[in-house]
């Protein structure tokens, strides 16, 4: 059996590096989305290719682990050493990705691969799981297989958004919640700005930002439940990375709560403060990022703020229809005066979650009347 099926990357509208610190989160799904054809196998064998990345993987079941296979081969055998980990049983594919979000953009092209990849098992093995499990399976891919120890935000937001909707991920019980997006209705668009750089140091920068903040919780509880004078109380070498956390869940909340009373055009003060945490007190911004939301915001951007880990990447910036041409042209123009490669500005709107894409690779059966 034969099939298609994608899964999206995500940006995340706020509540960003509180994933792992039992936070709140509210990602949409993109529009730009990871394609994979894949085909069941009766053997335990695995053949995984892609058009967008050198190093094939041609091996079994069995040679999967941490730390094998690696390079991108590890996100797709991974979801498959997951679940087969988990007891359910999958056997090999044949898999080759045909489209991609975006690499290296900060739009979780990981786990859009990785969403992909489970959403195709569980339907060849008819495993018949809940996404949530699947996110588990991606999780574990991801922080096992691949060795990166990211939070679940984006594996939620590829397998369960819907379009026109974000989704609320509250990350200590995972629990979700759809929550009406629509810029264009309020005369606003949420303008991607891909800055196409990527700075070497970002995961391990990631990793340390995420120990620090283990490094609270230890000492004063979850950060969810911590305020401001629980964590005036820590070592000032932490106190920053967890004042970042107790202050972006609270924006989300207030995001939240303006999103479902309509006011849309008022999270952009929102957003800013976001980036100035994420700048000041995580210390995840550059110089790549500041530029691109601070240019937004001189041509127009009622908000802009950086997405995803930090250290390069994307930013969003929420602009008035009638200031997205000039907030594009302000930002290409910025990064042209500082002797940077041209951003990519588009517009992005929720879009929906991984599915299945058609019926046209599926073996033919035969109908009445047919041979
Ligand atoms: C990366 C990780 C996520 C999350 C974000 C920051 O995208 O994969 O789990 O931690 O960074 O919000």
């Amino acid at each position: 059996m034969t099939g298609q099926w994608s899964a999206p990357g995500r940006v995340n509208i706020i509540g960003e590096h509180v994933d792992y610190a039992d936070g709140l989160c509210l990602p949409f799904a993109i529009p730009e989305r990871t394609v994979v054809e894949v085909t069941r196998r009766n053997d335990d064998r695995l053949r995984l290719t892609s058009a967008f990345e050198n190093g094939e993987f041609d091996g079994e079941l069995t040679e999967i682990g941490p730390g094998s296979p690696k390079g991108w081969a590890g996100y797709v055998a991974g979801v498959l050493w997951a679940l087969w980990e988990a007891g359910h049983p999958v056997h090999g594919i044949d898999l080759h990705v045909t489209a991609s979000v975006p690499l290296g953009s900060g739009l979780s092209s990981s786990a859009a691969l990785e969403c992909a990849a489970a959403i195709a098992v569980d339907e060849l093995f008819e495993l018949g799981l809940p996404r949530t499990e699947l996110a588990k399976a991606c999780i574990r891919a991801e922080n096992e297989v691949v060795g990166a120890n990211t939070g679940g935000m984006d594996q939620a937001a590829s397998l369960l958004a819907t379009a026109g909707n974000a989704i609320l991920i509250d990350t200590r019980n995972g629990d979700t919640r759809q929550v009406p997006f629509s810029p264009a209705d309020a005369g606003l668009a949420v303008l991607v700005i891909d800055t196409k750089v990527r700075h070497a140091h970002a995961d391990g920068q990631y990793g340390q930002r995420r120990a620090a903040v283990e490094e609270s919780i230890a000492l004063i509880g979850s950060l969810r439940d911590a305020d401001l004078a629980a964590v005036a109380g820590l070592p000032a070498e932490i106190r920053p990375r967890a004042r970042h956390i107790v202050t972006e869940i609270a924006r989300v909340e207030q995001v939240v709560a303006l999103l479902e009373e309509g006011r849309l055009a008022e999270i952009g003060p929102i957003l800013d403060a976001s980036h100035a945490s994420l700048a000041d007190d995580l210390e995840v911004s550059c110089a790549e990022l500041d530029l691109a939301v601070e240019t937004a915001r001189v041509a127009g951007a009622l908000g802009a703020r950086m997405v995803g880990g930090g250290f390069g990447g994307s930013a969003i910036a929420l602009t008035p229809l009638d200031r997205v041409d000039a907030v594009g042209d302000a930002v290409r123009a910025a990064f042209g005066a500082a002797g940077l490669a041209e951003p990519t500005v588009r517009l992005s709107e929720p879009s929906a979650g991984a599915h299945r894409d058609g019926r046209s690779l599926w073996r033919h059966r035969a109908r009445p009347g047919c041979r």
